[in-house]
């Protein structure tokens, strides 16, 4: 069955353009069809403009020698890109089927990024660094406003997920993430362009970066700081059949190979990706390794190649196969037919409570927050596991960790692959570009 969409039924969307479908006197109906076709051409407007996309090289040199020129001319930049890029997104929303976008999670997602859409739309121009400082608190009330996106969608496309075959899903799905990853990276970028231009430094404990972007991350500085986070919180887990199994420790994780590769990227995406990583791994050696005395270490081996970073994470978990997965790339789908277990009840109800309290869903928000913390006390993350401390983990868990890790991986060009040994464990290899020239991932 063909489901219609959006823009095939007559006023378009969910309640942000039902909202002004004036159903009590013709007046203000007419009144309120003139507006919601005033609006749709402003959309069509910006829609019809290509995202200009960046590379992390362009966005280090930009940022590198920082004037008052250059910070205006940088936020004049996110002005006008981010109401393209959500205009983009938008009109992939208004394409859905008219059953999907009206879920409740959808279009709770729909009226933000309208909303957002409208207030970029309209801001004046910014002409000098008093107005940027007003624009950069604009902007993190929009960040913040927008912490419950990813749950949202996740959990409303969970839903709908009967109503999409699994790779219009999953593209759908993509789309969104890298737009929404791209915007945050524009927005925080600048905000810390203008942090580091008001406060005269570029370093952050002692780590050169421009803007969000480190120009000396360390790969094994970055590792041994997830590690030092997760065990630092040996909570208890659940199998896969519910049971509560102790906690004992997480495992070891020996790291060797090129210890001392560095390279220009987002610290933030590096750790989120290496933390998800981490806890698979332990949390698998853990389960599978219940009854023994002691558990087997996990490896993580560097590797600085002429492109790219790579480093490959090896477990003896025991392996990705199980009933509800067929190949390992299915545990990256937003499908259930992929993926059963995104119908998961407890899953679902754990998206539920963190779309609706808004809390910062990613662990990359997380870190990225007492990153900034740390910069008094450069303490590992404060010592706490972020998604605990979001109220979304570790139980139920909600199956957002590999999916995004996937996304901030491909973001910039990288790639993240997982290997089962059915029975012994999962190496899952992870490579990042680091030269910085691929331009950002997003599709129009
Ligand atoms: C998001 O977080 O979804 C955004 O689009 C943020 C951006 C508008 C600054």
């Amino acid at each position: 069955m063909t489901w219609p969409t959006c823009s095939q039924t007559q006023t378009g969307l969910s309640s942000a353009f039902r909202r002004f479908s004036g159903r009590t006197c013709p007046h203000v109906r007419s009144q309120s069809t003139a507006l919601h076709f005033y609006q749709n051409r402003q959309l069509e407007l910006f829609a019809s403009k290509e995202a200009q996309r960046l590379t992390l090289r362009q966005l280090v040199f930009f940022g590198r020698m920082m004037d008052s020129d250059r910070l205006i001319k940088s936020a004049n930049y996110v002005r006008t890109e981010l109401p393209v890029r959500i205009a983009h997104r938008l009109r992939d929303l208004q394409a859905l089927p008219y059953v999907v976008v009206t879920q409740e999670s959808v279009a709770k997602v729909y009226e933000l990024y309208w909303s957002a859409f409208e207030k970029f739309r309209r801001h004046p121009p910014i002409t000098n660094l008093t107005e940027n400082l007003a624009f950069c608190e604009f902007l993190e009330n929009i960040l913040d406003e927008h912490a419950p996106v990813i749950p949202s969608l996740s959990l409303g496309l969970s839903l709908s997920s009967p109503h999409l075959p699994p790779d219009s899903l999953d593209s759908f799905m993509r789309r969104m993430l890298v737009s929404r990853i791209s915007r945050r990276v524009l927005a925080e970028h600048h905000l810390a362009l203008t942090k580091s231009f008001g406060s005269g430094s570029s370093k952050i404990a002692d780590e050169p970066h421009v803007g969000i972007i480190y120009t000396g991350l360390s790969m094994k500085r970055s590792i041994d700081k997830c590690v030092q986070l997760l065990r630092s919180q040996p909570y208890d887990i659940e199998d896969d059949s519910g049971e509560c199994v102790p906690n004992r420790g997480w495992p070891e994780v020996e790291v060797d190979g090129h210890l001392d590769a560095k390279f220009a990227y987002i610290r933030e995406h590096l750790e989120y990706i290496l933390f998800e990583l981490l806890k698979n791994a332990m949390r698998a050696t853990e389960l599978n390794h219940r009854d023994a005395s002691t558990l087997p270490a996990i490896r993580a081996t560097i590797v600085a190649g002429e492109n790219d970073v790579g480093v490959r994470i090896s477990d003896q978990g025991g392996g990705l196969s199980s009933a509800q997965i067929q190949s390992p790339s299915d545990l990256f789908s937003f499908s259930h037919i992929r993926n059963a277990t995104r119908m998961d009840p407890p899953r679902l109800g754990a998206l539920r409570t963190a779309s609706s309290i808004g809390v910062k869903a990613t662990v990359a928000e997380q870190i990225g927050r007492w990153q900034s913390q740390d910069e008094e006390s450069d303490s590992v993350a404060g010592g706490k596991d972020p998604e605990r401390e979001a109220g979304i983990a570790p139980h139920p868990r909600i199956g957002l960790g590999l999916p995004m890790s996937n996304i901030f991986t491909t973001y910039f060009g990288g790639s993240l692959e997982l290997v089962s040994m059915d029975g012994w464990g999962t190496d899952v290899y992870l490579r990042l570009p680091k030269l910085g020239t691929n331009l950002e991932g997003i599709e129009l």
